[in-house]
């Protein structure tokens, strides 16, 4: 039986509250080269996400992440970074990052950086002083340096993967042109794990982050943030195949040690001291990958990282079941110790929502996979806690799932030669207007092409019919971004189920939200009568139809 509440009471008041922003924060992911591109050379860049302010205004969101920006050779789009206190030319530079931040700020959006720490490119001073410097030498001591196994040292230090595919070492030639010593890297080969037991390591990033917060950023996004140490003693992995991606696994020797957590320590030491000189808080969160929530609430105490992606819910299946077991784990383990969940349906490297919850392939001409990606929205922005939308998100964009193999750029395809977890479907550049590619991504008729092409069908989901078309994802994301504002109670607090057919979930917030999600295909009664505040597709007084979500505001006093 779903137990039904009494009648909505209409729209909630807006109230105030003193928590910290960010502990319910919602920040929209830009990914800066697929935002907007205002030189016309078919790569977004920092004046195209200044133009894009207004839009991001519009809808609701209170900060903006930006994927790195920094000079680098982009063998990884960015996540090789050369130069960690410049801005690469295709981008903009220093001037355009001030004027960036300047106008976010006017407008009262706060801006985050990525900031890249485990591994740097094979292009900074410090990893070309090690090609020059030899064995044995302080420059090499500062990444993974290790002689290769074998009478001629021809096999890899020990079995470790890549998460990219192949070993994760790669030999040397040394100075004098005779095969050499091996690096460490966990990704691409053009990625050298940084030596975190460097003392200069350590000092080198509390730099970096002095250098953007005194230019008035308000936080990082710090990439493999369960990453950076690895067991001292590099020992042979026993499941090295487990290790890579493919098999969703992480190297528990290399990722995941307890120094690291020193390292956030420090890192929210040097935030605090910004909060203190001017009362707004700095944000630090972490992209963690660890096996369970309890592990991961070690990465949110209340002197290290703000917040970390709890990336559970993006990896659950579109079941009942499955999302409030996790969604459980979550409250229980990580909010539940007083730090924030911060919960996350898309990113830069995952299948879109709108594809991953289609079912099987060819289901999406449905329209399943969107009104379930419609759905889920709905829920994550009803739980306790913060939120990050990825660009493109708010549009209801598809995964682009048939680029031709030859404009892959994902270094996951170059290395493994398999499409599988290729994530440049999720990486095309962004539809703004008109009925053809580059769809005023690019302003030029005569400009360069978008990096990536875009399909046609990007038409329908172009931001000017979204805003034109109040049944649109964007409008259903800006409502629901709008009704959280208003109801600060609904960032913090308890969450209460309420009983339910094993297909239905649906949980109390705050003072009276109803959040009911309908994982079924079938209708069931509303869990409360009267029309809902918000619903995520058509939704008749009384019915909640299947794959749909609603809201509604109950007065819980007389329940
Ligand atoms: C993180 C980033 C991903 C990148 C990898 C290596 O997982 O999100 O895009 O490829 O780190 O830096």
């Amino acid at each position: 039986m779903l137990s039904t509440l009494p009648a909505g009471t209409g729209r909630p008041s807006p109230t105030t509250t003193a928590a910290p922003w960010w502990r319910d924060a919602v920040i929209y992911q830009v990914y800066v080269r697929s935002f907007l591109d205002s030189t016309d050379d078919g790569i977004g860049d920092l004046a195209g996400v200044r133009a894009g302010l207004p839009y991001l205004k519009k809808l609701g969101v209170d900060g903006i992440w930006l994927s790195p920006f920094y000079p680098s050779p982009q063998h990884d789009h960015g996540y090789d970074v050369a130069d960690y206190r410049a801005v690469d030319p295709v981008y903009g530079d220093l001037t355009e990052f001030d004027r960036l931040v300047c106008a976010s700020h006017r407008i009262g959006l706060k801006v985050l950086l990525d900031i890249v720490p485990n591994h740097c490119s094979s292009e900074h001073p410090w990893f070309r002083e090690t090609l020059a410097a030899g064995p044995g030498t302080e420059a090499r001591s500062r990444f993974h340096f290790a002689p290769g196994r074998g009478a001629d040292g021809s096999e890899p230090p020990n079995n470790w993967r890549a998460m990219f595919g192949g070993p994760a070492w790669t030999r040397v030639t040394e100075p004098d042109g005779t095969p050499g010593e091996w690096y460490l890297h966990l990704f691409t080969p053009e990625q050298p794990d940084l030596n975190w037991r460097h003392q200069e390591v350590g000092d080198e990033f509390e730099q970096v982050l002095r250098f953007w917060l005194d230019r008035g950023v308000d936080g990082f996004r710090i990439d493999v943030a369960a990453g950076l140490f690895k067991h001292p003693e590099l020992p042979d992995s026993e499941d090295p195949e487990a290790d890579e991606r493919s098999r969703d696994s992480v190297n528990p020797l290399a990722w995941n040690q307890p120094e690291v957590h020193g390292v956030w320590r420090r890192w929210r030491a040097v935030c605090e001291e910004y909060t203190a000189g001017d009362g707004e808080h700095r944000l630090l969160v972490g992209e963690v990958s660890v096996p369970t929530a309890r592990e991961h609430a070690l990465y949110v105490r209340p002197d290290e990282l703000h917040q970390a992606f709890f990336f559970d819910l993006l990896s659950a299946p579109w079941d009942a079941a499955a999302f409030r077991t996790t969604i459980d784990a979550a409250v229980r383990d990580i909010a539940g110790t007083g730090s924030t969940v911060t919960w996350v349906l898309n990113n830069h490297d995952q299948v879109r929502t709108v594809t991953r919850y289609a079912g099987e392939p060819g289901v999406e001409g449905s329209g399943l996979g969107a009104a379930r990606a419609r759905a889920a929205a709905l829920l994550m922005l009803a739980l306790p806690g913060a939120a990050y939308v990825y660009q493109g998100e708010e549009l209801g964009l598809p995964e682009v799932l048939d680029l031709p193999d030859d404009v892959l750029t994902d270094p996951i395809f170059s290395r493994t030669g398999s499409r599988k977890h290729v994530r440049d479907g999720c990486r095309v550049p962004l539809p703004w207007s008109g009925h053809a590619s580059p769809f005023g991504f690019s302003q030029g008729a005569a400009g360069a092409q978008p990096w990536l092409p875009q399909p046609s069908w990007f038409a329908d989901h172009a931001t000017d019919r979204a805003l034109a078309d109040t049944s649109s994802f964007w409008h259903l994301y800006r409502e629901g971004l709008q009704l959280r504002r208003s109801m600060p109670q609904l960032g913090e607090g308890p969450l209460h189920w309420l009983e339910t057919p094993p297909q239905v979930l649906a949980m109390v917030r705050g003072d009276g939200l109803v959040c009911a999600v309908n994982f079924g295909s079938d209708p069931v009664p509303a869990p409360v009568p009267g029309a809902p505040l918000l619903a995520s597709g058509p939704c008749p007084d009384g019915v909640l139809p299947g794959a749909t979500a609603a809201w509604w505001i109950t007065d819980l006093k007389t329940a």
